[in-house]
């Protein structure tokens, strides 16, 4: 019989997030569409289908309200879960906002707690995380994610025991290189140990600021730095690494790379959630995320790699590959977008062009910046016959003449 579990999902708050800008403007980054669906959608997907959890907690500090249709979506969709969003009057750091609440979250008394953060795209090993979890005796297994050695210092850096998985050390971003596997950012806790470890670590904190209030100014606790690091000395801490693909999303850019990969991966696991080639249909390219209240015109070609929204009109010799395209776009006739994310009530005119630089399948970093796409933020026009190359544009920006690699505010 499987231990019965609860999960949580580091969600944030406004002040976070701000490197999705101008993306984030209108909406908060943990329901920015991904893959057709809002970032956060694609957690609470994989906690859904992990046998015996019934209860996800999303903490974080936005206003409740915005998540309120959200919560209704899902509450709809995943039957067997319970999905609550607890707010922090103010942002606690990843350790002191479970604590806050932790009387919530033990409620029932679950054996374990997965702890996801919101801001990564991965494949949610969580059944093998838990296989992994049963093999030793620690009090948390976390995701480990092997990246290209150049980026490792942007990441917390794990050394584990080769044999044992056992972390002997953590840093986070370090100041040079000691490891190529990092912190995924998805935990599995042993709920009462690892409580009692945040409390340490609360009690540690204060005694700090007590001692030394200039050096520990902040009310912040955590996950990593005050708690995973001194259970690391305590050899509590094991490390399991996943083959299966990882990215963080940070900028506005990763989303382009996110929404191709879980693509890539509904492709394989649920071709239903995706546009299918019909014969008197567009010409698709899959994988494609086309919804169902968009028009495409059955001369344009879409994909791979693209997410059409709500409301979208595509019309008449349009071409779109690896894009994002908000809802209630409409792309005229001849257009074309390629690495570019279009958000939402932009026009693009005919024979228009708006391109990025294409995708680099390998690197597992957040690679795709604000100088290798296109991004038109909310209600941009742009002109008939304009070319936009690797620009971002601010809402409400009429484009009449060709840009390159420009920031139009
Ligand atoms: P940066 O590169 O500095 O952003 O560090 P990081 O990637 O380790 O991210 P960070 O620790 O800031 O955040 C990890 C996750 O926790 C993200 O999903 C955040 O949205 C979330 N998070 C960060 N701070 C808080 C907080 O104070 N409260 C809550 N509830 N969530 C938070």
């Amino acid at each position: 019989m499987s231990v019965s579990s609860k999960a949580v999902v580091l969600i944030g708050g406004p002040s976070k997030g701000t490197r999705m800008r101008p993306l984030t403007l209108d909406t908060p980054k943990p329901l920015f569409p991904i893959a057709g669906r809002p970032l956060m959608w694609h957690h609470i997907r994989a906690l859904s289908m992990v046998a015996g959890l019934t209860e996800v907690f999303l903490i974080g500090f936005y206003e409740d309200a915005v998540f309120a249709p959200f919560l209704k979506d899902v509450s709809r969709e995943f039957k067997n879960l319970s999905v609550k969003y607890m707010r922090e009057y103010q942002a606690l750091g990843t350790a002191g906002g479970l604590y806050h609440f932790r009387d919530t979250i033990l409620r029932g008394n679950p054996g374990q707690i997965f702890v996801l953060h919101v801001d990564i795209c991965c494949s949610f090993p969580l059944k093998e995380l838990r296989d992994f979890h049963g093999t030793h005796r620690g009090l948390v297994s976390m995701l480990g994610v092997r990246v290209p050695t150049e980026t490792a210092l942007k990441y917390g850096c794990i050394v584990p025991d080769p044999r044992t998985k056992q972390v002997l050390h953590y840093v986070e971003k370090p100041e040079g290189f000691i490891s190529d596997l990092i912190n995924g950012g998805v935990y599995l806790l042993e709920a009462q140990g690892f409580f009692e470890a945040i409390r340490v670590a609360m009690v540690r904190k204060s005694q700090q600021q007590a001692e030394d209030p200039y050096m520990y100014q902040d009310d912040l606790l955590r996950l990593e730095q005050d708690v995973i690091v001194p259970l690391c000395d305590t050899k509590k801490v094991f490390v399991y690494e996943t083959p299966d693909f990882w990215r963080q999303i940070k900028s506005a850019g990763s989303a382009l790379p996110a929404t191709a990969l879980y693509l890539n991966q509904y492709h394989t696991t649920n071709p239903e959630m995706l546009a299918k080639p019909t014969p008197s249909g567009p010409e698709i390219v899959e994988p494609v995320h086309i919804d169902a209240t968009a028009q495409v015109d059955p001369s344009a070609k879409i994909g791979p790699s693209v997410s059409i929204g709500p409301g979208v009109v595509i019309g008449a010799g349009v071409r779109v590959k690896e894009s994002i395209i908000l809802d209630n776009v409409t792309v005229e006739k001849n257009a074309i977008v390629s690495n570019s994310i279009i958000a939402a009530d932009c026009r693009i005119g005919p024979w228009a062009r708006i391109e990025g630089e294409p995708l680099k399948p390998t690197s597992v970093e957040d690679s795709s910046t604000k100088e290798t796409i296109t991004i038109l933020a909310n209600n941009v026009n742009v002109a008939r016959d304009v070319l936009v190359r690797c620009c971002i544009v601010l809402p409400q920006k009429t484009l009449t003449s060709n840009c390159h690699n420009e920031v139009l505010l």
